[in-house]
């Protein structure tokens, strides 16, 4: 599970738009999730762009797929779906807010055609959501 830039400051960082559980919450709610689902999961939060890529890099071989958000880098690095293209990990994009629904920079992703699929708009929810969806899509192999 990996989270990018600026999602350590969930819970106080505009919660209008992203809701007052901080990431520390998510993670444990998640890490509940993986359990009740019999997975194993391991966690990143980097707000370095270079982190994120390594972290993505250091999927391959050992993980079975991932649960991605990538927050700003989203809308913007071409070197995070590099990354993503190179190792061709499954994974689910997710997002708290609906990305469509906010500002036109917002509602480009530069990795959700690569994704199996995106969960957007449901909050801290949006990670059990697209965790099952992950797990889902991994088992059906
Ligand atoms: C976000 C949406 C992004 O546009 C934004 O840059 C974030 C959080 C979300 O979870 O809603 O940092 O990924």
């Amino acid at each position: 599970m990996l989270n990018g830039p600026n999602l350590n400051l969930l819970g106080e960082r505009e919660p209008e738009l992203y809701g007052s559980t901080s990431l520390a919450e998510i993670e444990r709610a998640t890490r509940e999730s993986a359990r009740a689902l019999g997975v194993k999961c391991s966690w990143v939060q980097t707000n370095h762009e270079g982190q994120f890529v390594d972290a993505i890099q250091g999927l391959k071989g050992k993980a079975d797929g991932a649960l991605i958000n990538a927050a700003a880098f989203t809308h913007t690095s071409l070197a995070v779906r590099d990354a993503l293209l190179a190792v061709r990990v499954p994974f689910v994009e997710v997002h708290l807010s609906n990305i469509f629904a906010r500002e036109p920079e917002r509602r480009r992703s530069l990795l959700a055609d690569l994704a199996v699929g995106v969960v957007t708009g449901f909050g801290a929810d949006s990670y059990r959501l697209g965790l099952e969806g992950l797990v889902a899509h991994i088992k059906s192999r």
